[in-house]
């Protein structure tokens, strides 16, 4: 049984992993902004799930969030950085208070967070920290400039934290889903004000994901229980990648990245100074 700490827990895929882990037996805090849209889990596990205010545009929360989780069931092992919200707007069309919410929310507050949490897993000597990053943040789409930025620093950040943090028995898995059956297309999608020069690019894109709302391949379900068996894993992948639509964009991405790099390669090459000099 592990300690996990679960922000977004109020639907789709936080919902998802505190239900799968309180039924694996697990204790789970569940920060969310709003503990009522957690209490029927709170009172169906007594002991077991502990509802925590928590807002990640809200410095303090961080801390206070896993001093929480350890008073109440005196350890932490997992973090779920699972909360975060989509900004629909090309870069031009973005205005300042959506770009810093946005940043605040899908990288400042978690990045927050796993701070709080690395003192407790280095003193213990093992953690796993689990965030959920996104498919976008690898190859992009006209519109989630700000968005897909975001979870793309926070997987470069995880990147460097965990070489720096592995030697303390603590490990890091970015997941990287496509689109899944959640309410991230509909209220946790913002929107900016369209260009009309727009239409044909950020405007089409939007078009797609109001078509694929509620159709979306992915389901939070199997996810869920997939991400928590990583915790059985010696091993775990420092990405795991979900879904047909998330595997196929990133096998197509990596090619183009490989045919790119031949083709600049020889020029590249020649901007170091000669060997030996
Ligand atoms: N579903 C997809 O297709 C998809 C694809 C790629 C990545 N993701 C990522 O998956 C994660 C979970 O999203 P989801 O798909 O499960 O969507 P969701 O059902 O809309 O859940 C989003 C969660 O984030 C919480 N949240 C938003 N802003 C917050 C803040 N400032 N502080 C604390 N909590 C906040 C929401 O809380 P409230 O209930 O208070 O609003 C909600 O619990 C997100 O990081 C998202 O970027 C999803």
């Amino acid at each position: 049984m592990s300690t996990i700490l679960i922000t977004g827990a109020s639907t789709g895929f936080g919902r998802s992993l505190a239900t799968e882990a309180l039924d694996r037996g697990h204790q789970v805090a569940l920060a969310v902004r709003t503990p009522e849209s957690v209490a029927d889990l709170v009172a169906a596990h007594p002991g077991k799930a502990h509802a925590i205010r928590f807002d990640l545009t809200k410095p303090a929360d961080a801390e206070r969030a896993v001093r929480e989780t350890i008073e109440q069931f005196g350890s932490l092992d997992v973090l779920i950085n699972n909360a975060g919200y989509g900004l629909l707007a090309a870069l031009e069309e973005t205005t300042d208070d959506q770009l810093s919410r946005n940043l605040e929310t899908n990288f400042t507050g978690p990045f927050r967070l796993i701070r709080a949490a690395l003192p407790v897993m280095r003193a213990q000597k093992s953690g796993r920290i689990i965030s959920l990053s996104a498919i976008a943040a690898y190859a992009n789409h006209p519109g989630f400039a700000v968005y897909a930025g975001a979870k793309a620093a926070l997987d470069a950040a995880c990147d460097a934290a965990a070489q720096e943090t592995a030697a303390f028995g603590i490990k890091f898995t970015q997941v990287i889903p496509g689109p899944f059956r959640t309410d991230f297309i509909g209220r946790s999608l913002d929107h900016a004000e369209r260009l009309p020069d727009y239409e044909a690019t950020v405007g089409k894109f939007g078009a797609y994901l109001a078509k694929v709302n509620g159709k979306q391949p992915g389901d939070p379900v199997a996810a869920s229980r997939l991400i928590l068996d990583l915790l059985n894993e010696e091993k775990p992948p420092f990405r795991l990648v979900i879904g047909h639509y998330a595997t196929t964009m990133l096998a197509k991405k990596i090619a183009a990245n490989a045919s790119e790099l031949e083709a600049w390669k020889e020029r590249g090459l020649a901007t170091d100074f000669p060997a030996g000099s």
